[in-house]
């Protein structure tokens, strides 16, 4: 295993790449070919075996993407809960007619393919070619000796070992993209959908079904988490700005598509009291007009608390940015697009510097730390940025366990913390800023004690 400096440097390689992705920030991974249904997969001798001890793969990752018990599991169940009584009141609510062929819905509930074989079946839910990309290049040869990771990527299999791949791929159901039916609108969340919620590290490890293994990273040499968790944040930022680039996108008749902003911000509970009750705090990284909606920055922050370690100069032109575009809220469409582009921009110019600064074996440390400290955690006057914060600081912790920094014992001992840090964000109509942040330094404050 690389020491943690290491990795992240590796990671923030990656970053670099990103550039390159943030024009056309969706799709960039999926490959073409014919989407041959789960039931290809699913032989005895295939990934279809009960026991998870096959030689080189498990081979019964059917059984995992099915688990009923677990959201592990959850794959295989997206039309189910599409068509689920659920399902029908929100697309009949939209007026959607029935959800199983309502085309809003279907391209995150069900593989979105394109050319079918004869064995797909839209009611597999998300399959395997939902993620590994079409098989029809690549199923016959796959497993045949002297195949190799490089040869199927080449054949049309999604690199998912790639950070930047996966991101791509997941981040086109698990955030959204301009492809057909993958766009939770506000107006479907009013219809009762639930918001979506993504960190890429922990939702990669709670679908978990290959085990990372000697033949595993011998195979696949690149797999490191702090690195999977900082692309997924810097991928979803330039995915939601590239989102929000786009006229169509972006609003809804005479409004703006609210489901860009944070949701507490207008929804909140209103009283005539003369003793006016302030349900919010003002932010000092989002300089808008008071009343306003802000934009939904939690990526934006954790990225912003990675630049201070690890690229402090970069990271002030990168802040400026976003405050920027906070600032271009207030004023106009056209202003508001122009200043996105100019973030997109300044997160392509931080991977660049990042992956060039320095690294050590206390990145990890320092970035929980940033997180924590007073300029990072002023800004976590919402429920999703804080919310995302703990998922990192959780994300940090393990993967220093997992690497050997920190102690299972040790990292056990402050669980209780770290668990009060996730408490504080468990229900959004009881979340509080002040309480949320006093559970978060107190969380950091134990992890520092391991250092
Ligand atoms: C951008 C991708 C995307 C689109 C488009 C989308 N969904 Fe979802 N949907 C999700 C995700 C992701 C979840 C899981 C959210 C969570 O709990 O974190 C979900 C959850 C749900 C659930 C709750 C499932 C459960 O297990 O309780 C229902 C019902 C649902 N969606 C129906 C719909 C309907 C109806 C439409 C079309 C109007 C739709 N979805 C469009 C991604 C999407
Ligand atoms: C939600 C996305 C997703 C779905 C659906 C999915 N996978 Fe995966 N799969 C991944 C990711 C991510 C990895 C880890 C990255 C990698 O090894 O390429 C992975 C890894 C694997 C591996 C291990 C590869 C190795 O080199 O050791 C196998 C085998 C596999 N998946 C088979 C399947 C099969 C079979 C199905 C359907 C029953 C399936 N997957 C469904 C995302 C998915
Ligand atoms: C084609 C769309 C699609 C893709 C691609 C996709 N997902 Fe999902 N995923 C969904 C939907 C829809 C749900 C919600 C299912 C439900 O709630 O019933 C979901 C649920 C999940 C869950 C369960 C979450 C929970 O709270 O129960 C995890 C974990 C997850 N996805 C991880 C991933 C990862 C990691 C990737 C990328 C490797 C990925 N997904 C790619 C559509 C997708
Ligand atoms: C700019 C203000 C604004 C933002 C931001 C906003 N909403 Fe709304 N929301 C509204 C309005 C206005 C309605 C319609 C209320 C009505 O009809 O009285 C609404 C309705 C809803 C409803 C239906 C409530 C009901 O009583 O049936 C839900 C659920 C909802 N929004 C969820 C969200 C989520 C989740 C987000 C964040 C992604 C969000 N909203 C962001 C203004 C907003």
């Amino acid at each position: 295993m690389p020491n943690i400096g290491t990795a992240v440097r590796r990671w923030l390689a990656m970053l670099l790449g990103m550039a390159a992705l943030a024009g056309a920030a969706t799709g960039a991974a999926l490959a073409s070919g014919r989407y041959e249904g789960v039931a290809s997969c699913a032989g005895s001798t295939c990934h279809g075996r009960a026991d998870g001890d096959g030689k080189i793969v498990r081979q019964d990752e059917l059984r995992l993407w099915q688990e009923p018990s677990t959201r592990g599991g959850a794959h295989s169940r997206t039309y189910a809960a599409l068509v689920s009584l659920r399902g029908e009141r929100i697309a009949s609510t939209l007026g959607l007619g029935r959800a199983g062929s309502a085309a809003a819905c279907l391209g995150c509930h069900a593989t979105p393919a394109g050319a079918r074989g004869d064995r797909f079946l839209i009611s597999d839910g998300v399959g395997c070619e939902g993620c590994h990309g079409p098989a029809s290049g690549w199923i016959a040869s796959h497993y045949a000796v002297g195949a190799s990771h490089a040869g199927n990527v080449a054949a049309g299999m999604n690199a998912l070992d790639n950070p930047k791949v996966r991101a791509a791929v997941c981040l086109d159901c698990h955030l959204g993209s301009d492809k057909p039916g993958q766009f939770v609108t506000h107006a479907m969340m009013a219809a009762g959908h639930p918001r979506i919620s993504f960190e890429l590290d922990l939702f990669s490890s709670l679908q978990q079904h290959w085990n990372v293994d000697a033949d595993y990273t011998a195979r696949k040499p690149s797999s490191d988490n702090v690195r999977l968790w900082a692309v997924g944040q810097a991928e979803a930022v330039q995915r939601s700005l590239s989102l929000f680039r786009q006229a169509d996108l972006a609003s809804n008749g005479i409004f703006p598509e609210f489901t860009f902003y944070d949701c507490h911000s207008c929804h909140r509970g209103i009283d005539d009291n003369p003793e006016r009750t302030r349900t919010f705090e003002t932010n000092p990284a989002r300089p808008i007009p008071f009343g306003q909606p802000p934009y939904n920055d939690e990526n934006i922050i954790m990225l912003s608390a990675v630049a201070q370690v690890l690229a402090p100069r970069e990271a002030g032109q990168f802040d400026a940015a976003a405050r920027n575009f906070h600032a271009a809220m207030g004023k106009g469409r056209p202003e508001a697009v122009a200043a996105a582009g100019r973030l997109g921009t300044a997160t392509s110019a931080l991977g660049d510097a990042m992956a060039r600064g320095p690294g050590g074996s206390d990145t990890a440390f320092q970035v929980i730390a940033a997180i924590g400290g007073r300029a990072v955690s002023v800004r976590f006057t919402d429920y999703t940025g804080s919310a995302q914060s703990v998922m990192a600081v959780d994300t940090l912790l393990n993967l220093m366990v997992r690497e050997g920094r920190v102690t299972v014992g040790a990292a056990a001992g402050i669980r209780a913390s770290i668990n009060r840090a996730y408490a504080a964000v468990a229900t959004p109509a009881e979340y509080n800023p002040g309480a949320f942040r006093a559970a978060l330094r107190q969380a950091v404050n134990a992890i520092g004690t391991l250092r």
